[in-house]
């Protein structure tokens, strides 16, 4: 087989990682989860999902990944489990269907920082208008998608390793800074309380739900990418910690973004279930309130931060099936990227036009649980991260845990580092593998295919 690449240093491939986590999920959609969720007890559904559930399953993810040396399909083929790679095929179309709408709201993202540059602070008045104007966010989402494949084109390790390593903490200190100003805005305390102090009775089942999907796609799980970036590390380098950094790094960015967002958001008297548009009808005002010159490099600075988040997102998304492909069918990289971008690109039309410019479109399916119609675009975030992706990581659990065992799995965590097998953290990731993902993620599962599938509503 030809040399598929290497990440050129550990950094290189926790950066990577910890790139494909951060982007989208974290500082658009999780604040407006948190919103729609009801707030602090969404945040911590979220935060324990995170850690209790969804390390165990990253860790897995990249050590089947590192073994195999291969994709998600070729990885469980590789291990000697052909009937498992439905896992890595589940993987390879939640990529596409992901990377279809992720791409339109990165769309939105860059275009906001054009806006932003030319100081039209009024556009987050007029979000509405500006998702339903399919010429230019087509133009801004062809954009992104022709970067994200220009980047895969030229193989993860160059640029966007370095680009990331810079990118990220700018993104950080931005965050920090306005959250310190969010804090200081009237009102700016009820946005804290909201995010901070719980109430439990706004814990429905669609919540939990919504807060399970939410830890998947932030940490890029259940869908293969991480088998995908981890079949790029070298033997030598110690998954388990790697895991951590990325877990906490992705969740650290969440957790900030939310703790920014609600003092703005209750400072401007908004609601703060004001769903998708969350960010993009909030921020702008904060940025004009900063005044003249100083709002028009905040806002651009943040947008074209957050922009670039979403590209080292979108660049492993498209790496998924482009990996498939290349692995699998024998094409030639550069050429399958293109195809690959141009199909996705392609199947992400209707999630555009589903935004208020094409009626049946925009109020799609009514699904069980939920009062109102929701857009074809809603459905398919709402299918692959909240669906797909939980199932793929109840199987990838079950798989480490029960198929190629936790025996060859702990064998592979300790190439790097032999200590690592009487840690405390190595049992841990074992049991939860063995028991608490299996049992958590199975009966989530479960309802979730019931209910969306066969409308059986378990859960309200
Ligand atoms: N984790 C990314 C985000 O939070 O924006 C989205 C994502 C990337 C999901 C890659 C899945 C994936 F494979």
């Amino acid at each position: 087989m030809a040399d598929r690449g290497h990440f050129n240093s550990r950094l290189g491939f926790i950066l990577a990682a910890a790139g494909s986590a951060i982007g989208l999920g974290n500082i658009w959609k999780f604040p407006f989860e948190v919103g729609n969720g009801g707030g602090a007890a969404f945040v911590i559904m979220y935060l324990l999902f995170c850690f209790i559930l969804c390390f165990p399953v990253m860790v897995a993810e990249i050590a089947i990944g590192r073994k195999t040396q291969r994709n998600p399909v070729g990885a469980f083929k590789a291990l000697g489990f052909k009937n498992w790679a439905i896992i890595g095929y589940l993987g390879v179309l939640a990529g596409v269907v992901i990377l279809s709408f992720y791409n339109v709201v990165a769309g939105w993202a860059f275009g906001y920082f054009l806006e932003m540059l030319s100081s039209n602070f009024g556009i987050g008045a007029q979000f509405s208008d500006f998702i339903k104007d399919v010429t230019k966010i087509g133009l801004y989402s062809i954009c992104f998608m022709i970067a994200t494949a220009f980047i895969v084109s030229n193989g993860v390790a160059g640029g966007i390793e370095r680009a990331a390593k810079i990118l990220m903490p700018t993104l950080l200190v931005l965050i920090l800074a306005l959250l310190l100003y969010a804090l200081t805005l009237p009102n700016a305390i009820e946005g804290v309380k909201f995010y901070l102090i719980p109430d439990f009775s706004k814990i429905t089942g669609n919540v939990v739900y919504s807060a399970l999907g939410q830890a998947f796609f932030s940490l890029s799980l259940g869908m293969g990418a991480l088998i995908t970036y981890g079949s790029y590390v070298e033997r030598n380098q110690n998954i388990v910690g790697s895991g951590a950094m990325i877990t906490l790094a992705d969740v650290g960015i969440a957790f900030l973004a939310g703790f920014m967002m609600f003092p703005f958001v209750f400072s401007q008297g908004l609601e703060p279930n004001g769903g998708a548009g969350l960010i993009f009808v909030t921020l702008p005002g904060v940025f004009e309130s900063l005044g003249g010159t100083i709002g028009t490099v905040v806002g651009s600075v943040f947008f074209l931060l957050l922009s670039f988040a979403a590209l080292t997102s979108t660049v492993s998304l498209l790496e998924v099936p482009t990996s498939f492909a290349v692995d699998e069918f024998g094409t030639e990289r550069k050429k399958t990227v293109w195809v690959v971008a141009l199909v996705v690109f392609l199947v992400g039309i209707p999630s555009m036009l589903s935004n208020g410019s094409v009626e049946w479109l925009s109020s799609f399916v009514t699904l069980p649980g939920h009062d109102s119609a929701i857009s074809f675009m809603d459905l398919m975030e709402d299918l692959a991260s909240d669906t797909f992706l939980p199932i793929g990581g109840f199987l990838i659990s079950v798989f480490a845990a029960y198929v190629w065992r936790t025996e060859n799995l702990n064998e592979e965590l300790a190439a790097s580092d032999a200590s690592i097998k009487d840690s405390f953290l190595l049992k841990y990731i074992n049991f939860a593998l063995r028991f608490i993902c299996p049992a958590i993620l199975g009966v989530i599962a479960l309802v979730t295919v019931l209910d969306r599938f066969f409308g059986v509503s378990l859960i309200g």
